[in-house]
């Protein structure tokens, strides 16, 4: 039994003594001394041949020894951890780390930003509102008759026929949840996706995204519209862009107008962006119809309002020369780090 004691003693001193500068060195003592095969196990087999009288002073002494052992490996590994890995191999913490790749915003984010930001200089304000909307937000509210062709299967994605669920096609529908909270004076923009159900190509996509704007008080005429999207206009796209007003046909708008701005690929002189006619259409817009404003409660003998949409991918084409929707939305990383830098 003495030589036991011994034993412990002489392991004790050579464990006292042992230093660790590597994980490499400090897993060996582990399982030198900690594994399944290791020393510790071994001379807790040794207990077997303690006689009876002498096991409860043996059975502490081993405990003990074994917490000893155990302390030990804690140290050696908070001092070792992460600090080294092999002896050949030391890691300087001190050195800059890899550059993290900086992200770049999408095109259309920077180029609906920008016409946000225009249109809060004016006073308004943005409202969003659901991508699935019922019928009577996207089309019913907004006076299209019942027998529309836009409420055709062909432009609208249904996803329920009755009572009629759809993708919205157009962001009016939160103009129509703005006039249904909200009395005048309403001055707000609307930006959000909107779904079609167009054969993809490089013209046509089956979502795209928009900016409505809507404006209703007392007083608010044509020339207030005008004035609007033009200051818009030079805003977005400098002090020497023209614009033109072709009169047009919204089911939601009367009188209606197309915005023409003169082409800036070719500053008007003709080209293929404009077909050769110097024009490109940027919105539509109107004078809200009276009975869309009746629809909400609003008296239309006291009040009256413009309301103008626009594509943000239409604006995008032009201030970045993108020629083909698709474009936006394959993800195609040579495409969009072209936008570093942009805000
Ligand atoms: N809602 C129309 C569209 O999606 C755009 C528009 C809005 C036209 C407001 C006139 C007035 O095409």
């Amino acid at each position: 039994m003495e030589q036991l004691l011994q034993q412990i003693e002489s392991y004790k001193k050579e464990i006292s003594a042992f230093e660790a500068s590597t994980a490499d060195a400090v897993e060996n003592f582990r399982i030198k001394w900690l594994g399944t095969k290791g020393l510790v196990k071994t001379i807790m087999g040794e207990m077997k041949n303690v006689p009876n009288e002498r096991k409860k002073e043996f059975g502490q002494i081993l405990n003990e020894f074994k917490l000893f052992v155990e302390t030990k490996f804690q140290s050696l590994a908070e001092n070792n951890s992460g600090l080294q890995t092999k002896d050949s191999e030391l890691i300087d913490w001190s050195l800059p780390g890899d550059p993290i790749a900086l992200g770049t915003r999408h095109p259309l984010s920077i180029v609906r930003n920008q016409i946000v930001s225009i249109f809060k200089r004016l006073g308004f304000a943005v409202a969003e509102g659901p991508e699935i909307e019922d019928d009577w937000h996207n089309f019913g509210a907004m006076n299209l008759p019942e027998d529309h062709p836009a409420r055709d299967m062909q432009d609208t994605f249904y996803i329920n026929q009755d009572p009629a669920w759809l993708l919205r096609t157009h962001t009016s529908s939160v103009q129509a949840r703005v006039m249904e909270k909200q009395k005048p004076p309403i001055r707000v923009i609307c930006p959000g996706r909107v779904y079609r159900n167009e054969t993809i190509s490089a013209r046509a996509h089956c979502f795209f995204h928009q900016v409505e704007g809507l404006y209703i008080d007392e007083n608010v005429s044509f020339a207030d519209l005008k004035q609007t999207l033009y200051f818009f206009v030079q805003e977005m796209f400098g002090k020497d862009t023209k614009v033109r007003f072709r009169p047009s046909y919204f089911p939601f708008t009367e009188p209606s107008a197309e915005m023409d701005i003169s082409c800036l690929i070719c500053g008007g002189d003709g080209c293929n962006v404009c077909k050769h006619t110097g024009w490109v259409e940027i919105l539509g817009s109107g004078m809200v119809h009276p009975k869309v404003l009746e629809n909400f409660g609003i008296d239309s003998n006291k009040y009256t309002g413009f309301a103008f949409g626009m594509g943000v991918e239409r604006i995008c084409q032009l201030k970045y020369r993108v020629n083909d929707l698709r474009l936006y939305s394959q993800n195609d990383v040579r495409f969009l780090k072209q936008f570093t830098g942009a805000l």
